[in-house]
């Protein structure tokens, strides 16, 4: 007998990848746009990057690391910090991806009874978190008639005495929105009058593509950890590399740092690595940037040529969030479409309820791949209306 903590655990992006395995199993090749995963695709983890931890290997760096991470690693870290959002953390803890920083903070945080306010839709890691460690995820809306920003009033609405934890994901997953600093100020303001700690996910900070403010750079007293790391800004999701920073939250950072220790510590020539991603040239963020956004393109395009779809503009990341007219059962749409024209998506619904009606694509893979896979989608939908 499992525990109820793990009984029907959930990840829609990768439980829809079964269905998608028997298909291939038949013979059939299937278009997979659901993990966004861009070393899946023609994106590579830069040459520099890989280097640096092949040589951390050469050098013998293959012990046991400082838990909290070693020291010249985590000065980078620090440093990017202050470049990118002008202040230094109090401390910072490297992670096995943002992934470990989401279970070091809920199991700081959250117990039986409490809950989590987290987006709809979400990315569906911190629904499940939440369960994992006991307590509740409840979901503030986020607007898709406005651009899918969150909406401040059902925000506010949700805060009880048993909320403990606030998730802000900036820029988002599922949705590709990017939010105002206004917005911002406002969620920090909400925060401060209940003096709510927040979780503000930047892991696709560096992959925007116009204006953006992070919220940890708006931030003065507020208790608040941020989650970044390798996978997305540096294309190595697969080294396991991410890194907590705690500002004006010693209980929870002492909590944090005390699971690190009991984790031993992370993937160590990976965290060499990650040191030499943070120090070194960025171009390859402005290459990535400019391949996505042609896709971003070609794919809005598609969207608009087919009746009964429309999306919200991604403004950052790789993710869309198409909204299907007239469906509630998006799963069984996913699974119909899956069957019927081999494309493999994620649906809404995995993402919160927000995400009814809706599912999730990445626009990772060339054009011609993405071509490949809108002509089906578009024949599956006319053949539907
Ligand atoms: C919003 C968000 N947070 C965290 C993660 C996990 O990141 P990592 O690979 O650093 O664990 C993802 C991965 O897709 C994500 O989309």
């Amino acid at each position: 007998m499992v525990t109820k903590r793990v009984s029907g655990l959930k990840y829609a992006i990768r439980d829809v990848i079964a269905p998608a395995k028997e298909i291939e199993a038949e013979g059939h090749k299937v278009i997979k746009l659901n993990i966004g995963d861009p070393n899946r695709y023609d994106f590579d983890t830069p040459r520099h990057v890989k280097d640096a931890a092949y040589q951390a290997m050469l050098d013998g760096k293959n012990y046991y690391g400082d838990s909290q991470g070693d020291h010249p690693v985590i000065k980078s870290v620090a440093a990017r910090d202050k470049r990118f959002n002008g202040s230094e953390a109090d401390a910072y803890l490297l992670t096995a991806g943002a992934s470990e920083g989401v279970y070091f903070s809920f199991l700081s945080l959250i117990g039986p009874g409490d809950e989590a306010l987290v987006p709809s839709p979400n990315y569906p890691q911190y629904m499940s978190v939440s369960q994992l460690s006991g307590g509740k995820a409840v979901e503030y809306l986020c607007d898709e008639d406005n651009m899918w920003a969150p909406d401040l009033d059902d925000m506010r609405s949700k805060i009880t005495e048993r909320t403990k934890l606030l998730v802000v994901i900036n820029p988002n997953n599922p949705t590709g929105a990017v939010y105002s600093k206004g917005m911002l100020k406002q969620i920090i303001d909400l925060a401060g009058e209940h003096n709510l700690p927040i979780i503000s996910d930047e892991i696709y900070d560096q992959l925007v593509f116009g204006e953006y403010t992070s919220l940890t750079s708006l931030v003065k007293d507020t208790p608040l950890i941020t989650l970044n790391g390798i996978s997305k800004n540096h294309i190595a999701p697969g080294w396991r590399i991410g890194y907590m920073a705690f500002r004006n939250c010693p209980d929870i950072q002492e909590a944090c740092m005390a699971q690190g220790r009991v984790r031993l510590c992370v993937n160590e020539p990976a965290a060499w690595g990650f040191k030499a991603a943070l120090d070194g040239p960025q171009d390859h963020v402005e290459e990535t940037k400019k391949k996505l956004l042609r896709r971003r393109d070609y794919m809005m395009k598609r969207i608009a040529e087919i009746d009964g779809l429309s999306c919200v503009e991604p403004e950052a990341a790789f993710y869309a969030f198409p909204k299907i007219e007239g469906v509630s059962d998006d799963k069984q749409w996913v699974l119909d479409l899956l069957h019927k024209e081999h494309v493999l998506t994620v649906h809404g619904s995995g993402f919160g309820y927000a995400g009814r009606g809706h599912f999730r694509m990445v626009y990772l893979p060339p054009v011609d791949v993405l071509a490949d896979a809108f002509d089906r989608i578009e024949r599956f939908m006319a053949k539907r209306i």
